[in-house]
């Protein structure tokens, strides 16, 4: 065991600490200059619309891949969560594509969805970890995520890994649907190069981000909730911060969209309800910091991750280097969060109290 955790205390930690690897094997063959490479797909008719099914951190990361689906592919697109679609009577429309998510490609209630939907006619595409795995076995079409064998209970780099395939697949599409419309081209080759340069940016903010992990998680250890906060892409991770959290440490956490607090649970806050908040540096970012102000001028403590190069009136800024990709960063920055206030609270950090690594039961 000591050695294969590469001299890391925990799993957990070397598989967030491998991250920019992961980023790099992703993109091993996926990139042919500024085209993307799914031939797994090339078979498969452009959908009229998408239909993502996943549990759990896959979940999360379907729902933030909407936002780049939408925009890129310019293609509609559905997160459902396994166990909710496969007990409705879901309509499906004649030229949808059903992509089921799982890092194990044995989850039960995602397994159950796919075989669903493949009854009824559709097509699945399976974005899956685990060679030879049921959802790999049984997909019309299977990509796999390049992310290595995940032994810590608590998803961490299979997340990441399966962002990368899914941005890959709102670019591929896109190529598929605009591929003479020279603007489209020019905004998918920026975002690929963004995409490009993530493994390097990430290698060197890894270390920084762990020394402030440790700082924020030491002077937080006392809350027994937390909100965590995000919109736009920044929403589905601020649900996976959330997720992190309680899953290993214990502390009740609730991930909300930043637009929906002052729709009820700002009446939680006070000054032992902290939040955590990401501000990314994009169209959204001065409505997040309001939304910030917002929860401090009611005594919140604020953590706000932010990137370089812009401002917040907060005591607990995070920043993150500058990159049109924040996410890739923001992520392992949470992750590394919720391990060091896991450790410093003493909890069992790859083997979390009641949880399974894939559950196989409905
Ligand atoms: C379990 C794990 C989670 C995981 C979820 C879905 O609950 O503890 O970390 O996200 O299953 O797993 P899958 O293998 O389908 O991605």
């Amino acid at each position: 065991q000591g050695a294969a955790k590469d001299g890391y205390k925990h799993f957990m930690l070397k598989e967030i600490m491998e991250q920019p690897k992961v980023l790099r094997d992703c993109l091993v063959g996926r990139l042919q200059d500024d085209r993307v490479c799914l031939p797994e797909l090339d078979g498969l008719p452009v959908p009229g619309s998408i239909r993502i099914i996943a549990c759990g951190t896959s979940y999360n990361a379907g729902l933030w891949s909407q936002y780049y689906l939408e925009q890129f592919a310019e293609i509609p697109v559905i997160v459902e969560i396994a166990s909710e679609f496969r007990y409705r009577k879901p309509i499906l429309k004649a030229d949808e594509l059903i992509v089921v998510i799982s890092q194990s490609g044995e989850t039960a209630d995602t397994l159950g969805a796919l075989r669903l939907c493949k009854e009824k006619g559709y097509p699945v595409v399976g974005i899956c970890n685990v060679l030879g795995s049921s959802v790999a076995r049984e997909a019309s079409a299977c990509l796999y995520t390049q992310a290595g064998p995940e032994i810590s209970v608590a998803s961490t780099k299979a997340m990441l890994s399966q962002m990368v395939l899914l941005l890959l697949l709102a670019l591929y599409y896109g190529q598929r649907k605009n591929a003479d419309c020279s603007h489209a081209k020019k905004l998918r080759a920026g975002i690929l190069n963004e995409l490009k340069a993530l493994p390097e940016i990430l290698e060197g903010a890894l270390p920084v981000m762990r020394d402030k992990a440790k700082k924020f998680a030491y002077q937080y250890a006392y809350a027994k909730s937390f909100f965590y906060l995000g919109r736009g892409t920044a929403y589905s991770l601020a649900l996976e911060g959330a997720l992190k959290l309680k899953e290993l440490s214990y502390i009740h956490a609730e991930g909300y969209a930043t637009g929906e607090i002052k729709h009820g649970p700002i009446a939680l806050i006070d000054p032992d309800f902290p939040t955590f908040a990401l501000a990314f540096d994009d169209d959204n970012f001065n409505k997040v910091c309001s939304g910030i102000l917002e929860i401090k001028s009611r005594q919140g403590n604020v953590i706000a991750l932010l990137q370089e190069g812009t401002e917040l009136e907060n005591n607990d800024l995070w920043y993150i280097p500058q990159t049109k990709l924040p996410e890739f960063l923001a992520l392992p920055a949470m992750q590394l969060f919720s391990y060091e206030m896991a450790d410093y609270l003493g909890k069992d950090v790859d083997q979390p109290r009641n949880l399974a690594k894939s559950v196989t039961v409905e």
